[in-house]
């Protein structure tokens, strides 16, 4: 969809004009007002709609009548919610051109329009043969260009994690996720696994072994001259997640190629972060692989050695995704980075806790968490934060190595924080678990089922801002 800015929009020929409607007031389209207010009765309540015909009168051929409730009432991402409901329902009546009239709204939230829009047009239908051709091309829209601007950067960053995350496992392999970093245009180095043997990364090589997929440890690097700040921003990049030995039972294997949500999510945001040309250094860190049950595969009762020296005994090689983010905390902190940011599906037990419509967030620095949960509050990505009390690591302590990677049921997320917490080193800290909201099993709010490109817009919010 392409989003143009115009000056009037009432007098582009459109298949749908969208126009405003808070409650209690008027639009500034008079037969909005006549038909829908006043005879029909149309309230404007939150989310509602009223279709009405123009029969030629107006360069617009009809007009969606868009409730969007009390107007002291209005924030940014409600607007995102209302704009992507009007556009699936342009979508649903085959319109091709739609017009936007945004009726006594601050031009700032035009941001939103441009994300929602976009939210709105997202669909996986690549594999389909038969694709629907029910699109909007073109939507206009009186607003400030640079928000729009923005928006539509946001938006593509969230499109490509997106795509990466709802991509088979067969085809978003290790090398892929290296192949694509690669041509992301930044200063990147790849490591194979013998030179992630010599770094001495001894967990991360550990959960690849059990598939015939080589493992790749990915290093991606933004910077400017004199940057304010030198951060890493790390993601969960286990292509598929079987469980291991340990293997998942079906119904939770299903959805295991969302597994490298996180590293998808750092794609997007280094796809995307030149043209905001912030002035800080931003490291995007994947290490990538497979938790597969092969003939090599790491087993329950082995002991690794992480890059830092530490050692762990494995209970469970379904808790994989902690001991591949081990090595690369222990690399990020060797940078001598301000901050890290690791972005993990990391455990069931936050699905169990938050369910999908908010992430888990715990870390050492209580003041990275809270900047953090705010951006995410303006952005639309709720976060909560979850305890790092040390009592979580009780149940992982081991007899015979420095810890184990499981323990108690009970507290899951936490005590994977807890284990995190154990190769992070002299840096500031957040850990955001985005194992509920970054895959949707059923449509959930603007979303369709699938990928959500979670953590995506409070990481390009966080950089931009600082
Ligand atoms: N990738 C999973 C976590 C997950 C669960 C992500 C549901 C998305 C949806 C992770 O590797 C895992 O298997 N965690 C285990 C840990 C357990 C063995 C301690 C879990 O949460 O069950
Ligand atoms: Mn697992
Ligand atoms: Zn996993």
């Amino acid at each position: 969809m392409e989003i143009k800015v115009v000056e009037n929009v009432k007098t582009v020929e459109t298949d749908i004009l969208v126009v405003n409607l808070f409650e209690g007031e008027k639009t500034s389209i008079d037969l909005a007002n006549e038909y829908a207010v006043q005879e029909d009765n149309f309230k404007g309540k939150f989310g509602e709609t009223y279709l009405l015909h123009t029969y030629g009168k107006e360069p617009y051929r009809k007009v969606l009548v868009l409730g969007l409730g009390k107007k002291e009432e209005l924030c940014p991402n409600k607007l995102r919610e209302a704009v992507v409901k009007a556009v699936k329902k342009c979508a649903q009546m085959e319109a091709k051109k739609i017009g936007f009239l945004l009726d006594g709204i601050e031009f700032d939230y035009s941001e939103q329009l441009a994300i929602g829009a976009n939210i709105a047009d997202y669909r996986f239908d690549k594999y389909k043969s038969e694709k629907k051709d029910n699109k909007i091309q073109e939507l206009y829209v009186q607003a400030n260009s640079d928000n729009i601007q923005k928006g539509e950067k946001f938006a593509a960053a969230m499109t490509f994690a997106r795509n990466l995350a709802n991509e088979p496992a067969q085809f978003a392999t290790p090398e892929e996720l290296a192949s694509i970093a690669l041509d992301l245009g930044l200063d990147t180095k790849i490591y194979d696994a013998d030179e992630c043997e010599k770094m001495g990364m001894g967990a991360f090589l550990a959960v690849a072994r059990g598939s015939k997929k080589p493992p790749k440890f990915i290093h991606m690097k933004y910077t400017c001259p004199n940057p304010k700040k030198r951060i890493a921003i790390i993601g969960k990049g286990l292509c598929f997640d079987s469980g291991g030995l340990d293997l998942k039972p079906a119904s939770s294997m299903l959805t295991m190629r969302d597994d490298m949500s996180g590293a998808a999510a750092i794609l997007g945001v280094m796809s995307i972060i030149k043209e905001f040309n912030p002035q800080i250094e931003v490291n995007g860190i994947i290490a990538a692989c497979e938790n597969m049950p092969g003939c090599d595969a790491y087993k329950p009762g082995d002991i690794l050695t992480a890059k830092n020296g530490k050692t762990i005994e494995v209970d469970n090689t379904d808790a994989e995704g902690r001991l591949t983010l081990a090595d690369a905390l222990c690399y990020a902190c060797e940078l001598g980075v301000d901050e890290v940011i690791d972005l993990a599906t990391l455990t069931g037990a936050c699905v169990v806790a938050l369910g999908s419509n908010a992430s888990g967030i715990m870390g050492n620095d209580e003041e990275l968490i809270q900047r953090l949960i705010e951006t995410g509050k303006r952005n639309g990505e709720k976060m909560w934060e979850l305890p790092m009390w040390d009592e979580y690591f009780d149940s992982l302590k081991s007899e015979i190595a420095d810890m184990k990677n499981t323990g108690s049921r009970w507290g899951g997320a936490s005590a994977a924080g807890k284990f995190l917490e154990k190769f992070v080193k002299d840096v500031k800290w957040a850990h955001i678990d985005i194992a509920g909201t970054a895959f949707l099993e059923k449509p959930q709010k603007e979303f369709i089922a699938g990928a959500t490109g979670a953590g995506v817009r409070t990481l390009l919010s966080y950089i931009i801002e600082q």
